[in-house]
Formats: structure tokens, sequence, C-alpha cells
């Protein structure tokens, strides 16, 4: 398993190009099951968790492929195509299940593996399930998959008990192809569900409200295949800020969408970071000392879940004690263990957590333990002082590509150690 190795210290100056958002091409590549043919999606980030979902497509029967600056899927005709997400791939990646809408929408029935436990939560998917039998699917659930039957759905009135984003996405490309008018009451706003709308409607579909928290689809009969520039990575481009704000960097960051970052950019003014837009991005400068902040975790357009414990390492290292609430998740504080090993003063207590700010953490050996959890240790390593040894980077891989290229290039010293343990 690789580590990554980083000397802190450094101030981090230059500029930074994001890449293309997971969190929308995951949901893109799932909605090329809408139709058959060839789907082209660019701007795809390299990324571990879109490697698993070409996978995925793979053992359905699709082709999947990096062409011309592209990533490309063929989709074949429904009699090809097996219907089927085995446990094996589910169980890497929960994202897996946006497969279940299109494909009981489009082949009328699927199998598809129940994600399994996830360290940052339970992270059941009973919303999706109660979605699609409202659009008259019907559902078993037998030796931990998910079985969907349906001959073709229909239109229906959806209200969510919470906000969820891969259960919107799930339901809204399963009510494309519905007969009639689908509904979609307490609907998440985050902008991948509007790139994914946007995808969709470019493949045919009839969707009014997307980016509100009511959604109107009317079914039509037949998609034909995307094409379609996914949006840069709204997370990445915070991470960045995080990392040119706990090292009093002067960092420009490059094709990223000041509009949905909104909360996160707030929060950093507040705490007494630089930010100015530019015409493609945001030029950030970190300063002498951060300040404290209270910060509570909401769905979009509130500050994001998946910023979270990077706000964290930056707020160990602030002059004074500022509270985070997560209001989303009901287990993602596994970073403060490992932040407190560096140094950090935080006590948790339920959802929310008490950060002390301390003059500087210390380089040390600490684990990573889930995707954003991993970049607020890294982010830990870049202002500590020595060294710190970041195992685990599988989690990191999975939704940053070439994380540690990008820092270098900014000036931080950072490398990966390769271990064939
Ligand atoms: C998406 O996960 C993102 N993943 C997550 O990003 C992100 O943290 C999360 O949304 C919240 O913004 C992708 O888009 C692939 P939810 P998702 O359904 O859709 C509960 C990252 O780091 N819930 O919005 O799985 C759930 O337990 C990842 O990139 C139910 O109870 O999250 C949670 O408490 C991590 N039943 C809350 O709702 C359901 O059927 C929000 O979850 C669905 C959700």
């Amino acid at each position: 398993m690789d580590s990554i190795v980083i000397r802190g210290g450094n101030r981090l100056v230059g500029s930074v190009r994001i890449s293309g958002a997971k969190n929308a091409a995951l949901p893109l590549l799932a909605a090329s099951l809408l139709a058959e043919g060839q789907h082209r999606f660019r701007n795809v980030p390299e990324l571990a968790d879109v490697a698993t979902m070409g996978r995925l497509l793979r053992s359905m029967g699709c082709e999947v492929g990096r062409a011309d600056g592209a990533l490309q899927v063929y989709v074949p005709p429904p009699g090809v195509l097996e219907p089927i997400a085995p446990y094996e791939l589910v169980k890497t990646m929960r994202a897996s299940v946006l497969a279940l809408g299109p494909l009981v929408a489009r082949y009328g029935k699927a199998r598809v593996s129940l994600p399994g436990g996830c360290a940052i939560g339970a992270r059941p998917i009973d919303q999706h399930i109660k979605g699609l039998e409202k659009l008259g699917a019907e559902i078993s659930l037998e030796h931990g998959y998910v079985q969907a039957r349906a001959r073709r759905l229909r239109g229906a009135r959806i209200t969510f008990d919470m906000v969820t984003v891969t259960g919107t996405e799930n339901l809204l490309m399963a009510a494309t192809l519905a007969e009639g008018t689908t509904i979609l009451e307490n609907a998440a706003r985050e902008p991948e569900v509007v790139d994914l709308a946007n995808a969709l409607r470019g493949m045919g579909a009839k969707i009014e409200g997307a980016g509100t928290d009511r959604i109107v689809v009317e079914g039509v009969d037949a998609l034909r295949p995307a094409d379609h520039a996914v949006i840069p990575d709204r997370i990445e481009a915070g991470t960045f800020l995080v990392a040119a704000a706990v090292t009093q960097g002067d960092v420009r960051v490059e094709n990223c969408n000041a509009d949905h970052m909104k909360a996160v950019v707030q929060k950093l003014r507040e705490i007494g970071v630089s930010i100015e837009e530019t015409d493609d991005g945001l030029h950030v400068r970190g300063p002498e000392r951060l300040l404290p902040a209270r910060i509570e975790t909401q769905p979009y357009p509130g500050f994001p879940t998946d910023m979270q414990a990077q706000l964290m390492t930056a707020l160990a290292i602030a002059e004074g004690t500022s509270t985070i609430t997560e209001n989303v998740f009901e287990n993602r504080f596994m970073h403060v263990l490992e932040l407190s090993r560096m140094g950090a003063d935080i006590s948790v207590n339920g959802r929310t957590a008490v950060v002390k700010g301390v003059k500087s953490l210390s380089g040390a050996p600490v684990m990573a333990t889930d995707l954003r959890a991993s970049a607020s240790l890294v982010l830990a390593g870049l202002c500590a002082r020595g060294e710190t040894t970041v195992q685990r980077v599988y989690h990191l891989d999975r939704g940053y590509q070439a994380i540690e290229t990008k820092l270098r290039a900014l000036g931080a010293d950072i490398r990966r150690v390769t271990s064939n343990g």
C-alpha cells in the first residue's frame, strides 16, 4: 500500500488546475445506461472511483475507454446488456448503486448489491428504494442484493425524508424514461445534480427545476447518447484553498467554478484567508495566523460535509477555539484521532467537535481512514513541523487525481512511497 511522505513548512506558491468533479462523473457514467450507443464524457478525472465505475459498466457488457480526450462508453442493445452490479464491485464503491435507477428504467430489471457499511456512517439506500417503488418498481432484498423489476416505470410524486444526493440522482435518472410526470420534492440541490440534469437534457430528457428542491421530469420513450463535459471538482478546489490557507501560501486555483463554492469561500474569508475571484477560478492567500470559526455542515448550498475534515485541519492551528458540527453523516470524525497524534487539541461530543487552536502541529506517521480524512492529514503534514507519513493513501486516490504532483508543483516537499506490501 502506498504512503505519502511530507516535510512541512513550505509556503505554497503558484497555480494549480482543478480536475473534473468525481461526484459529477460517477452519476454521469451511470446515466449512460439509459441510452444505447456511443457516449462521450469530457473532463473526466482519472480517479480510482471512476475506474471502478468503468469496471462496473464493462461487467454489464459496455465498452469503456479513453480516446481523443474523452471517456467513451459504448452501451449495447438491451438484449446484450447484463443488468447486474456485483457485490465485488459495489463493496468498493457505494456510488455503484447509481446503476439501479437507469437499469430498472431502461431494462425493466436490475440486480444490484446493497452497498456495505462505510467508514463515515451506515449510509442506507432506503430513499432510493422507496422512490423506485413509488415509480412502480417491484423491489425485493435478498442475499444482499436489491432485485428490481418493472414493465415500465410510471411517473409519481416523491418526497425525500432527508436530502440525499445520489438518491436524487438515482430517481432523476429513472424518471426520465418513466411514463408520465415525476415530481421530486426535497431534492438535493448540489451542482453535481445540476450537471447530471444538464447531461440528461442533452440526451433528450425533459427536466425542470434541477438545482432547486423541486424537480419535475416529463418521461420520454427513449434517450440518445450523451456528449457532455464534467464540471470542475469544487471539493478538490476547496482542498487547495485550504492548502494555501495553512501554509501562508499565494495560489491561483484555476478551472474552478466560484459559484459552486460560496459557503467554503465565505468561511475561509471569515478565518482570515484572502480570496479573490479571477476569470477562471480563485486567487487565495493565507494569513500569518488563522482565526477560529463555527462550522455546521449542511446540504448544498450550506457548508459541504466533504470539506469538514479539511477545515478542521485549518482550525487546528487557528488562534482560538472553534466548533464543527457534522449534521450530514453520523461518524465523520475519524480524522480527529489522527490529527490529535500530530498535536491538535480536539474533543468530540456527539456530532460536535471542539477545536482548540495550537501554534503548530508536529509531523507523525498517521493513517488515512476515508477519502476526505486523508486529505485533511495531507494538509496537516504541509503545515506541521517535521515529517508526516500518511499511510493507506488508496483512500486519497479515490477522489484526488495526482494530488502529490499538484502540491509538489506548488512547492510542497511531498513524495509518494510505493510499498510492495
Ligand atoms: C454523496 O453521497 C457524495 N457522494 C458524498 O461524497 C457526499 O458526502 C454526500 O453526497 C453528501 O453531500 C457522491 O456523490 C458519489 P447522501 P451520498 O445520500 O449520496 C442519509 C465524497 O467524499 N441517507 O446525500 O451517499 C445518509 O446516511 C463522498 O466524495 C439515508 O438515510 O450521500 C446521510 O446521513 C463521501 N437514506 C445523508 O442521508 C438514503 O436512502 C446524506 O447522504 C440516502 C441517504
